[in-house]
């Protein structure tokens, strides 16, 4: 695998090993034309010299500590360096006949409430077989207030043309992202548009097109875990899920100075890299811009949004997640099927 070229920040050795073909994701100057081709057309890449976040550059434990503030952050803690994501909210589900529907599922990771100070404390004295930390908090008006200069000056003028440029809705949220070495977020989408910027240490991205759905086997919307894969990269279930052998992905290693255009609806697995420190990276999440004059056939990404509203409707209409498999099953089998 080639990456960035000359490189002398990491090694192969750090990576995690998959099963993967895994191609890599271009990466272009921001004033490269291909950078806007790419974003135009919802493929992912690597900006380079967008400057986007590199007010944030002097980010350190020590200047974070002194000033993130007082109040509590989102860390979430895990026994292994797994962090994956579920919805609280679909855990329980209210049934039409008064009864509580329980979904089968054991929250993977704890969310806890942190003073930076007891973060940072913990990520100094990790070792391991320690729970690992995963800090993922939104920056927002809780955020001490020499961080908040830093995050006005950001590169705003940079993303606003991008935003404008590909009809893109309001930004959403910056999230925060402080992780140890070695954590890895695995294969989810997300029903946004990304800018991840990489501000310290070196993430490991690796990225499937919406059009690999089958391949990837999302958990049914209803799930905590709606949106994240079911298959585990590390031990995969291939009599399971036997087309993931047919998964196709890009990857980047990316590091300070780095930004990630992830589409929306892009699968993406994130893992910062072994023995290699802390991270810290920013997402800029984007809502979806108007759909505007629909082409035919649609895109991957469009008929992922039309199977998500078919499941939530027959939710809706049924009342109970038990009851969507077996009439999904009714539907289609012997009839759409050969
Ligand atoms: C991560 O950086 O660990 C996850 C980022 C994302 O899923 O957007
Ligand atoms: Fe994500």
């Amino acid at each position: 695998m080639k990456m960035a070229q000359n490189n002398t920040e990491w090694n192969e050795n750090q990576l995690r090993k998959y099963d993967f073909t895994l191609e890599d994701i271009p990466r272009f100057d921001c004033n490269d034309p291909n950078v806007d081709i790419l974003i135009s057309s919802n493929r992912p890449v690597v900006i380079t010299g967008t400057n986007l976040v590199s007010t944030a550059n002097k980010w350190n434990l020590e200047y974070l500590e002194k000033n993130m503030g007082n109040s509590d952050f989102t860390v979430f803690v895990s026994r292994n360096h797994i962090f994956k994501y579920y919805d609280e909210k679909k855990i329980t589900r209210p049934l039409a006949n008064g009864e509580i529907y329980k979904v089968d599922f054991v929250p993977p990771t704890t969310r806890r409430d942190m003073k930076i100070s007891e973060f940072i404390t913990k990520l100094k004295q990790w070792k391991r077989g320690d729970d690992r930390l995963y800090l993922q908090q939104a920056l927002n008006n809780t955020i001490g207030s020499s961080i908040v200069q830093d995050f006005r000056g950001f590169n705003w003028s940079w993303v606003n043309v991008k935003q404008k440029a590909n009809s893109w809705g309001p930004l959403t949220s910056n999230l925060l992202l402080i992780s140890m070495e070695g954590n890895v977020t695995p294969c989810h989408y997300d029903e946004q548009q990304n800018f991840f910027a990489e501000i310290r240490g070196h993430k490991r991205c690796i990225l499937f097109p919406p059009e690999q759905f089958e391949c990837l086997y999302p958990y049914p919307v209803y799930h905590p875990h709606d949106r994240q894969s079911q298959v585990d990269f590390e031990k995969p279930d291939y009599s399971r899920f036997p087309k993931l052998r047919e998964a196709r992905g890009m990857q980047a290693v990316i590091g300070p100075g780095d930004v990630l255009y992830i589409p929306i609806y892009w699968w993406h697995h994130v893992e910062s890299l072994m023995r290699g420190g802390y991270t810290i990276s920013v997402n800029f999440w984007y809502k979806a811009g108007p759909t505007g004059e629909i082409v035919y056939p649609l895109k991957g990404h469009q008929k992922v949004a039309i199977m998500r509203n078919v499941e939530k409707m027959l939710l809706e209409a049924l009342q109970d997640p038990r009851e969507v498999g077996p009439l999904l099953r009714t539907l289609v089998l012997g009839r759409y099927t050969e």
